[in-house]
């Protein structure tokens, strides 16, 4: 039995520790599961892929282009849609006994809504993490997490079918991310999860290809959005964003963040999350830090300039 407690809870969602997958970058869990080395029990939660309430075939490839130190993707959301999620995904991600959560994509208000209605009270669910990013169809494809009262609007449309926790999703690409943190809090939003991929292009065959740049290129720039978001809300954090070593997750708690969520570096190493659970806990143990509280005291910042 260890002796540190990992474990935190967030908005009534209780990890066993703070370390889950980033949408996307960790499918519906389904093919990780069968990784030799690979315990999906021990992570602090399951986050499903995003998922639209249409199945959606997803971008032409290429959809990944490797960059120094991160990569592109526009992998177009390719999912399942809603319902087979609820038939088949979600009971597979409940049966690990940690808590699911599931990413949430939409292009019109009404698309974001009817999937709350879909998900609520559906067997095995936690929490529904709200992909602001998506362009508004309704709205010139302007991304809903570009404007304080359209990302609020997101979120009054899913507060009113269900009584999940919501996690909302920011965007980096943004002019002034705390405008819209503080909107999204008045209205309902539980938590924060931040950030999303930055938009970036590449070039394939004299075509300029648009998509998100993630992994650890971005993140200082998850730094920087996050500890100004913790200084302006109440609610708490999911920071995510280039995290691939222990270090990294003690800077995004030492700016704010409650919890952290690993993204890209599942490509390049499927078993990082279990590595660095393992870390963590090691970590607290040699240090003689016995829980997470303990831990954020020995890395608090000392200031800044
Ligand atoms: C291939 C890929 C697919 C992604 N798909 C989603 C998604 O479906 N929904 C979402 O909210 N974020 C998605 N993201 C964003 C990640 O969840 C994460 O916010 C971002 O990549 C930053 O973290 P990282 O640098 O650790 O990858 C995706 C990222 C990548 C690289």
């Amino acid at each position: 039995m260890s002796s540190v407690d990992l474990s935190v809870e967030i908005a009534g969602i209780k990890m066993q520790n703070p370390i889950m997958p980033a949408s996307g970058c960790f499918g519906n869990a389904e093919e990780f599961a069968q990784l030799e080395g690979m315990n999906l029990k021990k992570l602090g939660t399951l986050v499903s892929k995003g998922t639209t309430l249409k199945p959606q075939e997803g971008s032409k490839q290429p959809r990944i282009w490797e960059t120094p130190s991160g990569m592109i993707n526009c992998i177009g959301l390719e999912n399942p849609g809603v319902e087979v999620m609820i038939s088949e995904k979600i009971p597979f991600m409940a049966q690990f006994g940690v808590p699911v959560i599931i990413n949430v994509s939409g292009s019109k208000y009404s698309d974001y809504g009817e999937m709350a209605k879909r998900l609520d009270r559906v067997k095995g669910v936690s929490a529904l993490e709200i992909n602001i990013s998506c362009p508004n169809i309704d709205g010139g494809r302007i991304p809903f997490g570009c404007d304080p009262k359209i990302a609020a609007n997101v979120v009054s449309a899913v507060r009113g079918e269900t009584n999940l926790p919501l996690i909302i999703k920011l965007t980096p690409n943004v002019t002034d991310i705390v405008s819209i943190a503080q909107a999204i809090e008045a209205v309902g939003a539980n938590v924060i999860s931040m950030i999303n991929t930055l938009k970036g292009v590449f070039i394939y065959k004299g075509k300029i290809i648009q998509g998100g740049l993630s992994g650890p290129a971005i993140k200082p720039v998850a730094l920087n959005l996050i500890s100004q978001v913790a200084q302006a809300v109440k609610i708490p954090i999911i920071g995510m964003g280039g995290i691939s070593m222990l270090q990294d997750i003690f800077d995004f708690f030492s700016v704010g963040a409650s919890a952290v969520a690993i993204g890209t570096a599942n490509f390049k190493d499927p078993l990082i999350m279990m590595k660095l659970i393992n870390e963590l806990e090691s970590y607290c143990q040699t240090h003689q830090l016995g829980n997470l509280d303990a831990l954020k005291q020995k890395i608090k910042l000392k200031g800044g300039r």
